[in-house]
């Protein structure tokens, strides 16, 4: 057990750094653009804090090193711990079943064994790496077993976790053969975080069915005295920072440069997403495909630009993906569209926050249609790069985001025409109508940041455990 160490520890699958490799061979980390390292950073660097987590090649063991002021403590895997722990029970079993089972989940025991051992190996470094009554925040579905893995190993710690992606109904989360595994991994934590009040409510009912353990609201109660809070906190964005990218000269520019070089249309339809068979793509792509097609869209007037970042791409259902929405674009842009003017700009890449602000900024129409999501941070994106109160969002009811952003063309992806009518009210909308959609989504999230997100979790995670806050009622014996 470490006595001086970190005060303040995040584990996570991944290092919130990218390697690249200079034309000179050396090698140089890039602080990857997510909001949890932007939000967490501040907090890491005043505690001391670090980050545990995956560096992303298989088959190399790194030394931890320090990067612009965060400790970075490498997790090797192994090729084959990668195929089993990582593309398989965790982006194969938990991610499909996690997402209403939208793709069949497999269900192997090797790879459940690869589960146990690499969240034992992530539980082992940060309870090296963990000062004494340090705080660790543990996060998301592929390190489940960490919070009671090291529990047992470092009883002094506070512990949190907490899950990004939706967690299933319990009818669901039954087909799981290592349900009450999880369950009982989860439990090591004192605050359990899910980014829907409705997924706290299924993590307690299936605490009380399937552990027997006590539960009154959203608190259980161990055996052994100990409580675990379970609650939501949904996840958000640095609002003001996709604020100020979108305001700057350079992102102006190129966002008309974007709307210049697509022919300067009417209305520019967007889609950016991870490829992934959760986010709704083949549906999207249907519904405006059909809208062009049934002479509702004119092609001299609308294009709909589609990203999708690369994701996961050794697994097979990704693949299958991948050939699908290559063949769908193919045909829609061969039947309907001329030379010169494609209805679909289908773009295979990622790109960086400077582009993706121009993007935002570019688009009249923001299409957010998946069938299954835990949050959805590109809604919140579109909405904090859109200063001027323009720019309308097409947001699936299945996305976390729709709990909160409310006056956004609200669509049950699986419903197509549904879609198409959702899609053409946006793009007909005037401005006064889509200004006061928007004002009041802006105002929500620049109020509900990401700092705001980790700062009220830490705040609650400080406070629960105090035996005295949550005691527990009489009426729960
Ligand atoms: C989702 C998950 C994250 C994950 C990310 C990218 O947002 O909640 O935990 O890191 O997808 O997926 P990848 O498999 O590339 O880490």
């Amino acid at each position: 057990m470490a006595s001086s160490g970190a005060e303040f520890v995040v584990i996570a699958n991944r290092l919130p750094v990218d390697r690249d490799v200079l034309a000179d061979g050396t090698v140089a980390w890039r602080k990857s653009p997510g909001g949890l390292v932007t939000a967490l950073e501040p907090v890491m660097k005043s505690q001391g804090g670090a980050w545990i987590g995956w560096h992303g090649a298989p088959d190399e063991t790194l030394e931890p090193f320090d990067d612009d002021g965060l400790h970075l403590v490498p997790v090797p895997l192994s090729s084959q711990e990668v195929e089993e722990y990582y593309e398989g029970f965790s982006n194969a079993t938990l991610w499909p079943l996690y997402h209403d089972v939208v793709a069949p989940p497999a269900f192997r025991r090797e790879w459940w064994d690869s589960y146990v051992a690499v969240n034992r190996r992530f539980a082992e470094r940060a309870a090296e790496e963990a000062a004494q009554g340090a705080v660790v925040w543990v996060q998301d579905y592929q390190l489940q077993l960490v919070p009671t893995m090291l529990r047992e190993l470092r009883p002094d710690l506070r512990i949190g976790f907490f899950l990004h992606i939706p967690f299933p109904p319990t009818e669901l989360f039954q087909q799981l053969p290592w349900r009450r595994q999880i369950l009982e991994g989860l439990l090591g934590a004192d605050l359990v975080g899910f980014q829907l009040p409705g997924a706290a409510q299924n993590f307690v009912r299936l605490v009380r069915q399937r552990v027997g353990h006590k539960t009154h609201r959203d608190m259980v109660y161990l055996p052994d005295g100990r409580g675990v809070l379970a609650k939501a906190y949904p996840i958000s964005i640095d609002a003001q920072g996709f604020e100020d990218l979108a305001r700057s000269e350079r992102v102006t520019r190129r966002a008309a440069e974007i709307r210049a070089s697509l022919g300067n249309p009417r209305k520019v339809l967007l889609g950016i997403d991870r490829l992934d068979y959760t986010k709704g793509l083949r549906q999207r792509i249907r519904a405006f495909g059909e809208l062009v097609r049934d002479g509702s869209v004119d092609l001299d007037d609308a294009v709909f630009v589609q990203v999708a970042t690369p994701s996961r791409e050794r697994v097979d259902q990704y693949r299958i993906l991948r050939d699908d929405i290559d063949r769908l674009v193919g045909r829609i842009n061969g039947d309907v569209g001329k030379i010169g003017q494609q209805p679909v700009q289908y773009l295979h890449a990622s790109y960086p926050r400077e582009e993706m602000a121009a993007l935002y900024r570019a688009a009249d129409v923001m299409v957010v249609t998946p069938l299954r999501d835990g949050m959805n941070l590109v809604a919140k994106e579109y909405v904090a790069c859109r200063y001027d109160d323009q720019g309308a969002l097409v947001l699936s009811e299945f996305a976390g985001a729709a709990a909160e952003l409310k006056q956004a063309y609200l669509v049950n992806p699986y419903d197509i025409n549904g879609t198409k009518a959702a899609l053409l009210q946006a793009m007909e909308a005037g401005e006064r109508e889509n200004g006061k959609r928007m004002k009041a989504m802006r105002k929500h999230v620049m109020e509900h940041d990401i700092e705001r997100w980790a700062r009220t979790f830490l705040q609650e995670l400080s406070e629960v455990g105090s035996h005295d806050k949550n005691p527990r009622p009489a009426s729960v014996s």
